[in-house]
């Protein structure tokens, strides 16, 4: 399938980055939130990115002028809708939110749109069922900073079909990043999985008085490579999401292995979820 306009639905720090992405790679792309102010905030923040790639030398000025004029920002749900190819949902990660989402978008998109969620805790198969075209559904996993990292985690709903993955893997590699693809749905995916065995190795160290936050992240770096340690990786991704993606992941599995970390709870609790609050295990200007 031939996609040329996608819809991102939602303007946090995924769903702004993964429509800039797309702007850049070619695709006519609308990022939609409920709020105004939201899109308002998200098109001048990635208003200053471009400027940013431009002043570096890493974007020509008319490649940039022409990613910006693809662009647009909107609360117009039905009219960013009607044309998309494909919709990549990137909202609130809460289930009933989610649903009514997918409900909608069956209404307003055409037929042949495939619509996507950028969840990394709720599988396609949890919206699915919302709309009448499950085998147009799956998981399009994106990492943040979206702009940058290159992974996407394709992940198939017994219903997705092979057109969809394939398609989806297309506009993946269109847009510069490197499609990951899950034969079945599990809990925290492939690569929050891998990040989560470092993260909870990291975090078992430092409870039991091994080494400090900044020792255990030097050596993530400085021997293994990383390009953060496993605590300033938490506070970019936010303690807040950290937390709810284990108690996700145990919701699913009953497992109390999925529990989060008593740490992250203890930070999630005191309202320290990283950069986005100032403080995290780190703190910040
Ligand atoms: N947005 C856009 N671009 C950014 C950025 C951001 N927030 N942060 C950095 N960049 C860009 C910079 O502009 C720069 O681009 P350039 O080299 O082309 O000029 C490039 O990235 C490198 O930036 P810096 O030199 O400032 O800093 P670093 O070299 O330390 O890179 C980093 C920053 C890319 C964030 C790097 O530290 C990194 O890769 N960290 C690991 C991130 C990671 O693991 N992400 C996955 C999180 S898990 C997840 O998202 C899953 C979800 O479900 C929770």
């Amino acid at each position: 399938m031939d996609v040329q306009r996608i819809l991102v639905v939602g303007s946090g720090a995924m769903g702004r980055q993964i429509g800039m992405a797309a702007a850049v790679a070619g695709f006519t792309t609308a990022v939609r939130d409920v709020s105004a102010d939201a899109a308002a905030a998200a098109e001048a923040d990635m208003r200053r990115w471009l400027d940013g790639r431009v002043a570096k030398g890493r974007l020509a000025e008319a490649d940039a002028a022409d990613a910006w004029e693809r662009l647009t920002f909107t609360t117009d749900l039905a009219a960013a809708a009607a044309e998309a190819d494909l919709v990549i949902e990137a909202a609130t990660e809460r289930l009933d939110v989610k649903r009514s989402i997918f409900a909608e978008l069956d209404a307003l998109t055409p037929a042949r749109a495939i619509l996507a969620t950028n969840s990394s805790t709720l599988a396609s198969s949890t919206v699915a069922d919302a709309t009448g075209r499950p085998e147009k559904v799956c998981n399009m996993h994106f990492f943040n900073p979206a702009l940058v990292m290159k992974a996407v985690e394709i992940v198939r709903n017994p219903h997705t079909s092979d057109e969809t993955v394939e398609t989806v893997a297309a506009v993946a590699r269109a847009m510069g990043k490197s499609p990951v693809l899950l034969a079945k749905e599990i809990p925290g995916f492939v690569a929050n999985r891998l990040m989560g065995a470092v993260r909870d190795e990291a975090l078992a160290l430092y409870a039991a008085g091994v080494a400090s936050v900044e020792d255990i992240d030097t050596a993530a770096k400085d021997a293994l490579g990383y390009p953060m340690g496993p605590f300033e990786l938490m506070d970019l991704v936010g303690l807040d999401v950290t937390y709810l993606i284990r108690r996700a992941a145990y919701e699913q599995t009953g497992d109390e292995k999925d529990l989060p970390h008593p740490l992250i709870t203890a930070k999630y609790e005191a309202g320290e979820f990283g950069r986005k609050t100032g403080k995290g295990w780190y703190t910040y200007e």
